[in-house]
C-alpha cells in the first residue's frame, strides 16, 4: 500500500465528485487539504474550551493558553528551532515577511545598502522589499536563472558584496519547483555580513526542515499549505535578532506596561503578537505538525519524489508541452512535486477550466510570480501541484483528461 492509500481516508474533502467526476485535487501548492484530525482539533477548541489567551485566570482561558503555547513548542521542534521564543505566530507567510520588512528592514537599511532577491520570488517576498527600498533608499538586486531554470548561484556570488545587508530568497519555487541551496546561500551571505530570510512556504510541507542546520536568520511559512487552517502562519527568527527588532504592530498582548505617553513591550515572542490571535487556528497548526510528524517528513518527501518522477514521465507524453523549471532525476529528486507548463498555444486558463469539467483542480495564471513569468517569457502557465495524499491513479486520470482537453483545443485551431 502506498502512503496515499494509507492516509487518504483522513481527508474528507477528497471523497467527493466535482461536475459528476471524482475530485482530483492538484492544487496543494496554493493550499493543502486538511486531515480530519486537524479539523477535529479546531472544532474541539471551539466546542469545549474557546476562551481568550494570556488574559483570564479562569479554567477555559488557562486551557486555551496552554494549548496555544504547546502548539508553539510543536512548531519549534518541527523546524528544530533552538528556542520556543524564536517562533512568532502570524496570519500567514506574507505577514511574517512584512513583519521583518517593517520591523527590521525599515529600521536598519539606508541608501547604498543592497537587498538581494531572485527573479523567482513570490510577490509576498518581493513587494514588501519594494516598500522598504522605496522608504529607505536601499537598492534591490535580482539573481536570475541558469539555462535549466534554476537559481544562478554564480550570479548570486557576483552580486554579493559588503553592501549586501539582506538576502531574501525562496527555498522551493512555487512555479519552477527548483530547490535553492539555502544552506550555502546563508554561509556565503553571512561571510559578507548580510542577513538571510528564507521563504519556506513550499518546503516546510514537503521535506524535513532544520533551521539550525540552514543557519538562516529568519524563515517563514504558512499553516494552510501544511495541512493547517488558513489564518495562521509563523515567523522563525534567531532569538538575538528578534530581541533587537522593535514591535511591528501595537496593541494588547504585546505590551509589558502602558502609560499615556509610552509603553514597554512584552518578552519574545509575544512582543510581535498584538491583539487576540488566531487561537484555534494556532492550536490546529500544532495538530497539523503532529499529523505530519507522525507520518514522518522523510517518508512524505520520498513518496512525493516518486510521485513527481511519475508525473513528469506522463507529462512528457503530451505533444507540444512546455515544462518550466528543472527536470527531476530518476528518483524524482531535484525538484518539488509540482509541474508548471503550457501546451502549444492553448491558454492556461482555458486548460484549467476544461479540466475542471473533468473534476481535475489545477491552477492557472501567474501563481503570484509575475516577474518570473516575464523573465521566462510566458504570459502565464498551468500548474499541477501534488501532496502526499495524491495517488498514481490520480495522475493517470489527470493525464488522460489533459490529453482529451489538448485534443479538443487542437481540433478547434
Ligand atoms: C513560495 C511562496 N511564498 C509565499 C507565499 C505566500 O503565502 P501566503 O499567501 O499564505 O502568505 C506562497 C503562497 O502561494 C508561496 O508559494
Amino acid at each position: 500500500m502506498t502512503l496515499a492509500e494509507q492516509i487518504r481516508d483522513d481527508f474528507p474533502i477528497l471523497h467527493q465528485e466535482i461536475n459528476g467526476k471524482p475530485l482530483i485535487y492538484l492544487d496543494s501548492a496554493a493550499t493543502s487539504q486538511k486531515p480530519r484530525f486537524v479539523l477535529d482539533t479546531l472544532r474541539d477548541y471551539y466546542e469545549r474550551y474557546n476562551a481568550n489567551v494570556h488574559r483570564g485566570a479562569h479554567t477555559l482561558s488557562t486551557k486555551a493558553t496552554d494549548a496555544y503555547e504547546a502548539a508553539r513548542d510543536k512548531v519549534a521542534a518541527f523546524i528544530n528551532a533552538k528556542s520556543r521564543n524564536e517562533i512568532v505566530y502570524t496570519r500567514n507567510a506574507s505577514e511574517a515577511i512584512n513583519l521583518v520588512a517593517y520591523s527590521w528592514g525599515m529600521n536598519n537599511l539606508k541608501p547604498g545598502d543592497e537587498i538581494i532577491l531572485s527573479v523567482m520570488e513570490h510577490h509576498s517576498n518581493l513587494v514588501p522589499w519594494q516598500f522598504v527600498a522605496q522608504k529607505t533608499g536601499a537598492t534591490l538586486k535580482y539573481v536570475g536563472l541558469t539555462s535549466e531554470q534554476t537559481l544562478d548561484i554564480q550570479e548570486f556570488k557576483n552580486l554579493l558584496s559588503t553592501n549586501t545587508k539582506l538576502v531574501a530568497i525562496v527555498h522551493v519555487s512555487n512555479t519552477l519547483g527548483c530547490t535553492n541551496p539555502v544552506t550555502e546561500i546563508c554561509q556565503l551571505a553571512h561571510q559578507s555580513g548580510a542577513k538571510v530570510l528564507i521563504d519556506a512556504c513550499q518546503s516546510v510541507p514537503h521535506m524535513p526542515i532544520n533551521v539550525q542546520e540552514i543557519d538562516c536568520d529568519w524563515l517563514v511559512a504558512s499553516g494552510h499549505k501544511m495541512c493547517a487552517p488558513t489564518g495562521i502562519g509563523f515567523l522563525y527568527g534567531k532569538e538575538e535578532i528578534l530581541t533587537e527588532m522593535p514591535p511591528f504592530l501595537g496593541g494588547g498582548e504585546m505590551i509589558a506596561d502602558v502609560y499615556l505617553e509610552h509603553s514597554t513591550y512584552a518578552e519574545l515572542p509575544h512582543k510581535f503578537e498584538a491583539g487576540t490571535p488566531a487561537i484555534g487556528e494556532a492550536i490546529a497548526l500544532g495538530a497539523a505538525v503532529d499529523y505530519l510528524t507522525k507520518i514522518g517528513m522523510d517518508r512524505i518527501h520520498a513518496y512525493e519524489a516518486e510521485l513527481t518522477s511519475y508525473l513528469f514521465q506522463q507529462l512528457a507524453k503530451i505533444p507540444d508541452i512546455h515544462l518550466y523549471g528543472p527536470l527531476p532525476d530518476a528518483k524524482g529528486e531535484g525538484r518539488a512535486a509540482l509541474a508548471s507548463f503550457n501546451v502549444g498555444k492553448i491558454h492556461a486558463s482555458d486548460l484549467s477550466a476544461l479540466l475542471d469539467q473533468e473534476g481535475v483542480a489545477i491552477r492557472s495564471g501567474h501563481h503570484c510570480t509575475q516577474p518570473l513569468h516575464r523573465y521566462i517569457q510566458a504570459s502565464g502557465s498551468a500548474r499541477a501541484s501534488l501532496s502526499f495524499y495524491n495517488t498514481h491513479r490520480e495522475i493517470d486520470m489527470f493525464i488522460h483528461a489533459l490529453k482529451d482537453t489538448v485534443d479538443f483545443f487542437t481540433s478547434m485551431m
